[in-house]
């Protein structure tokens, strides 16, 4: 079995509303409503730890864990200011909980369409590597750009891929390596960086476009029109 820890602490400050986006009406269910679908259903996924905001805990509780009946206990912890802090928070949660060697994946709650076949994939990159994330191919060139929007370089597509959650670890790798990390005052954006800053091998495999991580206006229309051509749970 594994376990995931949902992040859903953020402010989502660039989607320029008062409402964090992970609580937003995504056609009739809030985004995190639909990601934690997905894990709960998932039958390889034992716990969930839900990170999230110690302001919005009521709001959690009423809008998200009390609005749907869920088959898992959903236990919620409070995050950081940063990301990686509440991962961390999770991490922590997770480990008062479930043993050292096993799996646990680490979800940006603001990824709605995170499907069961991605998790599975994780879960069992992780059992066979201790590390596996999904991502995918860059497709677009990369450019460096300074302050004044004029670029200083370009960066080849080459071997680029651009990282997704789930991101699947055993436990004790991933808490060890951010404990590590935390003492050398490491700052980063995902969970691989923190053990391949290390030397630690992590896997990537390939996620999908689909699994769009909801940040803008943009992408939160683009997220709606997604559905609007499948049918809605
Ligand atoms: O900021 P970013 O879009 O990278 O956030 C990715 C995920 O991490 C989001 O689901 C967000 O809610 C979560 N997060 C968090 N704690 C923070 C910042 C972000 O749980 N302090």
């Amino acid at each position: 079995m594994a376990s995931a820890i949902i992040l859903a602490a953020g402010s989502g400050k660039r989607m320029n509303s008062a409402l964090p986006k992970q609580y937003m009406d995504l056609a009739g269910l809030p985004v995190l409503t639909r990601t934690l679908m997905v894990f709960d259903k998932h039958p390889a996924i034992e716990h969930i730890f839900l990170v999230v905001s110690a302001n919005d805990t009521a709001y959690c509780r009423q809008h998200i864990l009390s609005n749907n009946s869920w088959g898992k206990t959903v236990r919620l912890v409070t995050g950081g200011k940063k990301r990686q802090d509440s991962v961390y928070n999770g991490l922590k949660a997770a480990g008062a909980n479930i043993g050292e060697g096993e799996i646990v994946l680490i979800h940006d709650g603001a990824r709605p369409f995170v499907s069961k076949d991605m998790i599975t994939e994780c879960i069992e990159g992780a059992r066979e590597c201790g590390a596996c994330i999904l991502g995918i191919p860059a497709s677009d060139t990369l450019k460096r750009v300074d302050s004044r929007g004029i670029i200083y370089g370009t960066i080849s597509r080459e071997n680029v891929w651009m990282a997704q959650t789930p991101q699947a670890f055993s436990l004790k790798l991933i808490r060890d390596g951010f404990e590590n990390a935390m003492k050398k005052g490491l700052s980063v954006t995902d969970d691989a960086a923190v053990l391949e800053s290390f030397g630690i091998p992590v896997r990537i495999i390939p996620g999908s476009r689909n699994n769009m991580k909801i940040t803008t206006p943009e992408d939160f229309d683009f997220a709606v029109a997604m559905l609007r051509s499948v049918v809605l749970p």
